[in-house]
């Protein structure tokens, strides 16, 4: 098969603190990133970014060109309401209401993430997800947001990856606070996520918007480096913490036996625990029953190996080829596999990895009601010759993860979009500028942009709504 539906969305991703730069304008306060990036020793910030805060309209104006309808876009909270939970910024309402009027005249549908990645500075100082205090505060913003902008959003979601908030903040250590291998605090970060995730669609239910709300997981499948026991256990291990945890709570309204066991195990090792506080759970089963759509991000797998030895990490944020390490206590090791293809920052190419989740989503969460790929993409160092950028890998690498997502819808899995990461370059987290993802080159002197040939590709697809080679 490679036909999609006439209504599948051919989309671009974005998220505010990636794309829309003007940190300091509007009355925008800052983010846990802003002082993150600032801090001695950084080699980038988001003060600018792709300057999208400024460009949106001609970015919506090219988006639509390219035959894209529907954009992924995230809501700064802190230029909604500076400090997190205090007075509301009348111009940062402003902004996102031109935003999203400009996305529906370009007939290019937003979808709209309350949280990517960006908690205010405020907060974070209070202790991040780690204070429950937080809890209340987002649900108050994703009101504000609700009530501004719930007439013409017809997509929300909650949360984008809980997972890479606990996981990159609190084991990794590259993302603000910069914590490492601390596997309690995460699982706990997780958890109280979880509850704000399910306090803000059960509001978002009561309110009779004409929209849909769902939440956006990281979803990277964990497979084993060999048939050894030791090695499927570490998949296993890997694959509940970072997966199966969260989508327990989102579409089963409880963690597991199994999964709370193995979480506990791993936990145990790590000489620490978490805490499920009354009621928590009461919360999270009446969301998973009106929860509408999991929207899944998905680049990669992993290939576990047993490992009983302590933590150890390098992330590789510069994309020299066979640097990474990570080795997790309780957990395992994730190795390169001599028969898969990684990228330049050492992510396995791995597209039949998609498809095992989609699977794997009908399978063991039966009440899901679809799926979006709301990110996928192929970080590159693109060329940029005469204005023409030849991105051929990218194409290769997309065109094979369509390959499987059809494969998929075909065995009955009700997938509904893609948001290609990302619309145009923007800034990587961890990794700068020039890891680049984007349809559209982004020269950020000029802040020009340049359509590249998998922009031209990707418009063919969603012309014929066919897979082209
Ligand atoms: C996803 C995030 O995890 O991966 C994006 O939602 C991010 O915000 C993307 O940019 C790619 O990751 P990176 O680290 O290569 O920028």
């Amino acid at each position: 098969m490679k036909q999609f539906a006439d209504d599948f969305i051919f989309g671009g991703a974005t998220a505010a603190f990636q794309v829309e730069g003007a940190a300091k304008e509007d009355g925008r306060g800052p983010c846990c990133w802003d002082e993150y990036m600032n801090r001695p020793g950084s080699c980038f910030n988001g003060d600018k970014a792709s300057d999208f805060y400024h460009k949106y309209k001609d970015d919506l104006e090219l988006a639509n060109e390219f035959g894209i309808n529907g954009i992924r876009i995230s809501i700064s909270w802190s230029r909604i309401i500076p400090d997190g939970s205090g007075e509301v910024n009348r111009k940062g309402i402003d902004f996102y209401n031109r935003l999203i009027d400009e996305c529906i005249k370009n007939e290019v549908e937003p979808f709209v993430t309350l949280h990517h990645f960006d908690t205010p500075l405020t907060l974070f100082e209070k202790g991040d997800w780690l204070n429950r205090d937080i809890i209340a505060h987002f649900v108050r913003f994703a009101e504000i947001c609700f009530v501004h902008f719930g007439d013409r959003v017809k997509k929300w979601a909650t949360f984008n990856e809980p997972w890479s908030v606990a996981q990159n903040g609190y084991i990794i250590g590259n993302f603000p606070p910069s914590i490492k291998f601390d596997i309690p605090k995460a699982v706990q970060i997780m958890h109280n996520m979880m509850v704000a995730h399910a306090k803000t669609i059960n509001l978002y239910k009561t309110m009779n918007l004409p929209g849909e709300i769902g939440i956006v997981h990281t979803l990277e499948g964990k497979c084993p480096i060999s048939d050894k026991a030791e090695d499927k256990r570490a998949a296993y291990l890997d694959d509940t913490i970072a997966n199966t945890f969260m989508l327990d709570a989102c579409f089963k309204g409880e963690y597991g036996k199994d999964t709370l066991e193995t979480i506990h195990e791993i936990l145990k090792k790590n000489h620490g625990t978490f805490t499920v506080y009354d009621g928590d759970m009461d919360i999270i089963r009446t969301a998973s029953k009106d929860i509408d759509f999991l929207g899944m991000n998905y680049y990669s797998s992993h290939f576990l190996q047993g490992y009983d030895g302590e933590s150890k990490m390098h992330h590789n944020g510069t994309g020299e080829k066979g640097t990474s390490v990570f080795a997790l206590q309780g957990i395992g090791a994730r190795v390169s596999n001599p028969n898969v293809e990684t990228t330049d920052w050492d992510w396995p190419i791995y597209p039949q990895g998609m498809y095992e989740m989609l699977v794997r989503i009908k399978r063991d969460y039966p009440n899901y009601k679809k799926i979006y790929i709301a990110e996928n993409g192929m970080g590159y160092k693109d060329d940029f010759v005469d204005g023409n950028i030849d991105d051929t890998p990218r194409i290769e690498y997309i065109r094979k993860h369509f390959t499987y997502i059809l494969k998929a819808i075909q065995e009955g899995v009700n997938v509904k979009g893609y948001y290609v990461w990302s619309l145009m370059d923007v800034l990587s987290w961890s990794n700068g500028y020039n890891k680049r993802y984007g349809l559209f080159y982004v020269d950020f002197e000029s802040q020009k942009r340049y359509p590249k040939k998998s922009a031209y590709w990707f418009k063919k697809m969603s012309k014929t709504k066919r897979l082209v080679s």
